[in-house]
């Protein structure tokens, strides 16, 4: 296996229009390859039926085809299938643990706690309960090497803390909590304990079974999988005790005029209305992708990508680099005295893609003490030709910006 041949896997990167693309936005979203879109055509040309809807072949050829992404994703979890629940994404799985379990198992006065690094999706649903339902939201600070452990998580856990909520990479500092550790803290002082994977699921093995984590999210679309589609998964004991989310056809068995309903089974019920069919299929196609690629490959390219983008980097004087120690393929920089969006705009003349901003991480910008960064993120189908473009385009960035901005 060769990068070469990985990459006649994305038609984007196959493009004559796009020979002078540099892709390292990554963690914002993957490329596709054809392997998932050709799975997502096959169903929109040969079986687009609503499955759970019929009695026919075609209906059941879909549902056959969920049901065989549900155990993919499962086993790519060690999970069993019906503690996977399928949502739109990361967002939506913390959400829905919000609102259908949190809400329900937590009173008045009980303890969130979250890291300051967390993404909005992390963070929102939790103000938000604070707000509807006076449970109390802790933030707790990072520690010197920007990262989340059961030493901080000591100082701050008491009597009332009842769920703690974290990501397992953090999208804007590529570190990787030490997520079993915490877990086991938290569990001895008889915390519930989501993890979100939405960073770690594209790059890194997960085992919930070894983990023994209650829940974790994440998204399809940053797995080379399709927008609109994610998983929660959950352990089976957990989804018993969790209200319905949404309501609607599919997630029950029965219901009648005197207002009864008879809950279909889980994860079923929290499944309710046509599901994203096709990005479900997709997602196992994913799923399929990744493991023929393996995380050892995938790992190792990026370390290989990051650690040159880093020496490049740290070679350029006006260079600020935040996160110089991180175990995932992303840094987090700034162009000194350059406004991080202008600086992306930099980048996009010479067709190099990079986020710019504050990337949904707002809580982040005391630690950082800036209020935005570009990040560069890359994934195993770059090369090191995309990297060392990458850094000439740097070394070029202050004449462009001096022109042009300042
Ligand atoms: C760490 C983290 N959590 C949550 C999300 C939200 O994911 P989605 O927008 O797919 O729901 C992201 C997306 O960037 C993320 O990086």
């Amino acid at each position: 296996m060769t990068i070469d041949t990985i990459r006649q896997d994305f038609p984007l990167l196959q493009k004559k229009a796009n020979d002078q693309l540099v892709y390292f936005d990554s963690a914002a979203t993957a490329l596709k390859p054809l392997q998932v879109i050709n799975a997502m055509n096959e169903y929109y040309f040969d079986y687009p039926a609503n499955p759970g809807r019929g009695e026919y072949d075609l209906v059941h050829r879909a549902a056959t085809a969920v049901e065989a992404s549900r155990a993919k994703v499962a086993k790519f979890l060690s999970a069993k299938p019906e503690e996977i629940v399928f949502t739109s994404g990361t967002t939506m799985g913390i959400n829905l643990v919000a609102d259908a379990f949190v809400r329900k198992h937590l009173q008045r006065g009980d303890e969130i706690i979250i890291a300051e690094s967390e993404h909005a999706a992390n963070v929102l649903p939790w103000y938000s309960l604070q707000e509807r339902y006076g449970i109390v939201v802790k933030i707790v600070s990072l520690d010197m090497n920007q990262r989340l452990t059961v030493d901080i998580l000591k100082h701050h856990v008491s009597l009332k803390t009842k769920f703690l909520a974290f990501s397992d990479v953090s999208n804007v500092l590529g570190t990787k909590t030490d997520s079993k550790s915490i877990v086991s803290f938290a569990h001895q002082h008889g915390l519930y304990v989501l993890i979100d994977a939405a960073q770690s699921a594209p790059h890194f093995p997960i085992d919930v079974v070894e983990l023994d984590v209650d829940f974790l999210v994440f998204s399809g679309h940053k797995m080379c999988g399709p927008t609109g589609i994610g998983v929660l998964y959950a352990k089976y004991d957990l989804l018993e005790k969790m209200d319905p989310y949404l309501m609607g056809g599919g997630m029950s068995l029965k219901y009648a005029k005197d207002f009864s309903i008879r809950f279909a089974p889980i994860p079923h019920r929290f499944e309710a209305g046509t599901q994203p069919v096709a990005e479900i299929i997709g997602l196992g196609a994913a799923i399929d992708y990744l493991m023929s690629i393996g995380f050892d490959f995938i790992h190792q390219q990026e370390m290989v990508l990051r650690n040159r983008a880093i020496k490049g980097l740290q070679a350029i004087p006006f260079v600020k680099i935040y996160n110089p120690n991180a175990e995932a393929g992303i840094i987090t920089f700034n162009l000194e005295g350059v406004f991080s969006q202008d600086a992306a705009t930099h980048y996009n003349a010479h067709h190099i893609a990079i986020r710019s901003g504050q990337h949904c991480v707002r809580n982040l910008i005391d630690y950082l003490q800036t209020d935005g960064t570009l990040r560069w993120s890359c994934y195993f189908y770059n090369t090191e030709v995309e990297v060392d473009a990458f850094i000439e385009a740097t070394k070029k960035g202050m004449d462009f910006l001096d022109a042009f901005f300042r």
